[in-house]
């Protein structure tokens, strides 16, 4: 039976920062950020945009294309997530109308949240062949103003439905998973924003890429040449092409420009608006899908390199379906993001602040959000409203 993901939904923030701009405040060369990092411009969250708001607004994307009927799972990877106890994943059921039977919660382990849900996911169809589910990576990345993860920052999510005879790409049976207990980025309960041991952090990223990359092709009888695109969780792109040189020194010399060309397809979203954490791989994904044109056919294989801090790291694969060109909306990402609100670094740095914090326990909140989308209406005895 072949699984995998059927319709995929993108949404980010309604405003944005340029990097030049950020780089020139700084005193930063604007070439280290983007060129030497990789990065265009970031997605800022005001305080009316949290998780459950981007991961309802991906996912409204594609719903009416759902059978609400064979639903039978929701899971939202996330490591920014509004509450210790209550899953973010309920006030996205809620907001959405789906059923009341569905199974649903919410999964962390940083940026591999999501492949943690995807994986479930694709387990459960196979274990229910005529149910669906839906996986959402949605997160805000915040290190804080004036660090040196501060150009790394972003927010977004990308909602993905999986079933069987998906419309889009169908999984490999198989993975390859690497894990180890290590202090390269985390966030205590008590802090908003990240902390990060970022060289560190990069290092062991390249180490889980070679250790699953290699497990997957000895797994399945493959070499680097097999795939016609690989994508990557990128944090920033510049970290994607580290990893994409280790990939590419394997390949022969025919499949080096095609994976290097891929790989540029496979950025240019994320350039625009920075690390998605869970959602960035899948982001990856839409973005090669829906920039490589002729690039790309049918029954290839693409490569998805999956890490989380932590740290947890994850490859598998999966083949293009025919006809996967006609279930993306490439015009409508495109157009969300030239139309979104470009603030100054003064704004910006007056957004952030705010948005870190602690808001009293009844507050109604105003938003400039887009016309239908939903934003986070405030709270009434700290219970959240959208
Ligand atoms: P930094 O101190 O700015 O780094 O920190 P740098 O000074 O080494 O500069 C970066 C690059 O810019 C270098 O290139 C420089 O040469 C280049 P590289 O050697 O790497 O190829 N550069 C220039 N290029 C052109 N023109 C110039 C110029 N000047 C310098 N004028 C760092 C960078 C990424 C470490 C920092 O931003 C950071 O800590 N970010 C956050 C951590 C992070 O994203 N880590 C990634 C791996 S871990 C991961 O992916 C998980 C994560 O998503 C979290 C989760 O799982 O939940 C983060």
């Amino acid at each position: 039976m072949k699984i995998g993901i059927d319709r995929i939904g993108f949404a980010t923030t309604n405003k944005y920062l340029d990097l030049d701009e950020l780089a020139n405040a700084r005193g930063v060369d604007p070439n280290k950020f983007k060129i030497g990092i990789g990065q265009n411009k970031m997605a800022v969250a005001d305080m009316t945009e949290d998780i459950v708001t981007l991961a309802i607004n991906s996912t409204l994307e594609y719903l009416d294309d759902v059978d609400l009927a064979k639903l039978g799972l929701l899971i939202v990877g996330t490591e920014s997530g509004i509450d210790q106890s209550k899953s973010a994943s309920l006030f996205v059921k809620e907001a959405l109308n789906l059923p009341n039977e569905i199974r649903t919660f919410e999964v962390k382990e940083a940026c591999f949240g999501a492949t943690a849900g995807l994986m479930m996911a694709r387990d459960y169809v196979r274990a229910h062949p005529n149910h669906t589910a839906i996986v959402i990576g949605s997160d805000i990345a915040r290190y804080g103003l004036n660090t040196s993860g501060e150009v790394t920052q972003g927010a977004g999510a990308v909602s993905m439905f999986i079933a069987q005879e998906p419309k889009i790409i169908a999984f490999e049976e198989g993975h390859a998973s690497y894990s180890e207990d290590i202090n390269d980025f985390w966030r205590p309960n008590n802090f908003k924003t990240a902390l990060v041991d970022g060289k560190y952090s990069t290092e062991i990223y390249l180490k889980f890429f070679q250790k699953t990359f290699d497990a997957y092709l000895n797994q399945n009888k493959l070499t680097a040449d097999d795939f016609t695109a690989i994508t990557y969780h990128l944090p920033f792109t510049k970290m994607g092409l580290k990893a994409n040189r280790l990939a590419v020194a394997e390949a022969s010399e025919d499949s080096k420009a095609r994976l290097e060309e891929n790989f540029e397809y496979s950025t240019k979203y994320g350039r625009e608006v920075g690390n998605l954490y869970t959602g960035s791989l899948y982001l990856s994904f839409l973005s090669l899908l829906e920039n490589a044109g002729a690039n790309l056919q049918a029954g290839k294989r693409i490569g998805f390199f999956s890490y989380g801090s932590g740290a947890m790291g994850e490859f598998f694969a999966g083949e293009l379906v025919s006809g996967y060109e006609q279930y993306l909306n490439k015009e409508l990402h495109q157009q969300m993001l030239s139309e979104r609100t470009k603030l100054s670094v003064a704004e910006y740095e007056n957004v952030f602040t705010e948005t870190l914090k602690d808001l009293p326990e009844d507050i109604e909140l105003s938003s400039d959000v887009t016309a239908g989308k939903y934003y986070f209406a405030g709270q009434n005895g700290f219970a959240r409203n959208y």
